[in-house]
């Protein structure tokens, strides 16, 4: 049986983690592309992982190139080129440049591997989703963003954390878009099945909320030099392995909602069921008049969002 062929886009850090977590998950032959002024860097980071493979016992292939060429007939691509955020900048600073790179990146996608499913990484996430939307024409079940697995993963750590408990035993989830405006869902988080306002008071959990909101800036603080980068990739691992195991996982992802939750043609964090379809179904979840409040707010920032990058394409 042919092995699932899946493109990273961009070998930088996220980039070359994701290669990194997906081979050693073998998920499929990976190929790691970036720019010709990157010259043999995708090649020497492909050759360094190979290495590893008789070290850590897996058996995917892992080519390093510049040329969409060997990335042509992917079954996933996932697009993580453009620039990160430095310290004191927002996502949305890297609108016009990033817009101009991902658009470029999906017309060679949609040319190299028109039936390809796409996850969109790049930042300011629920634009570049749009924008690579707009361009592939793909449909939209095929066009997916990631960011609620990350904010998600963010949020689960900082409950494991307050409370002491492991992390398998949280289960959360938020909605919205990747930025300040993310919306927690209380009523769907639970420790060890226990409704999280049980063991945490309100104040406290809006505090780790709030946390949760500016994990990425937190992180680009530390960092100095760029941002996150494992917990993004392992996010993406998470989300090509329920596509090229037809998993059918149930996690928030940016999906292209329409009549879904009356959001009217944009994407948005939402739940959904990933499988080898991509976004096979979008859940439409009952909200509360305040969760209801927050998630327009957000529909609303990422409305503001697409409307500035279109003026800029
Ligand atoms: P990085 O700077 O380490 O890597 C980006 C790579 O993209 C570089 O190697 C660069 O040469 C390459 N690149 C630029 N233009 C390209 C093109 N046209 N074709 C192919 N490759 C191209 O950045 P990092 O840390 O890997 O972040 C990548 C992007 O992902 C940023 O926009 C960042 O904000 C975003 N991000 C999004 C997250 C999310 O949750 N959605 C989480 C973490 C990062
Ligand atoms: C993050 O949340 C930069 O969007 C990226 O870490």
């Amino acid at each position: 049986m042919r092995r699932a062929k899946i493109t990273i886009v961009g070998a930088g850090n996220v980039g070359a983690t994701c290669a990194h977590w997906c081979a050693a998950a073998e998920l499929g032959d990976i190929v790691l592309l970036d720019i010709p002024q990157a010259e043999d860097m995708p090649k020497g980071k492909a050759l360094d992982l190979m290495q590893a493979s008789p070290i850590m016992g897996f058996d995917s292939h892992i080519v390093g190139t510049t040329s969409y060429d060997d990335a042509r007939e992917s079954d996933v691509i996932v697009v993580t080129a453009g620039i990160a955020r430095k310290p004191g900048m927002s996502r949305d600073d890297l609108l016009g440049t990033n817009a101009k790179i991902v658009g470029s990146v999906a017309e060679h996608i949609k040319q190299s591997s028109p039936n390809a499913i796409v996850i969109v990484v790049s930042n300011p996430l629920d634009a570049m989703v749009q924008r690579a939307l707009q361009v592939t024409g793909f449909p939209p079940c095929r066009v997916i963003g990631q960011a609620g697995v990350l904010d998600t993963a963010r949020y689960r750590t900082f409950l494991a954390m307050e409370l002491g408990v492991s992390v398998e035993d949280i289960s959360a989830l938020l909605m919205g878009g990747h930025g300040d405006t993310m919306v927690p869902m209380p009523s769907c988080t639970s420790v060890g099945g226990i409704p999280v306002l049980q063991l945490i008071d309100a104040k406290r959990l809006e505090e780790i909320v709030d946390r949760t909101r500016k994990g990425g800036a937190e992180i680009v603080s530390l960092l100095k030099t760029g941002s996150a980068y494992y917990a993004p990739a392992a996010a993406v691992t998470q989300m090509v392995e329920a596509i090229v195991r037809d998993k059918k996982r149930l996690i928030p992802c940016a999906a292209y909602c329409d009549k879904e939750y009356g959001v009217g043609g944009y994407y948005v964090g939402v739940p959904v069921i990933l499988g080898s379809g991509g976004v096979e179904k979008i859940v439409e979840l009952k909200l509360t008049e305040s969760e209801q409040a927050g998630f327009q707010h957000s529909v609303n920032a990422v409305k503001e969002l697409v409307a500035a990058m279109e003026k800029l394409v």
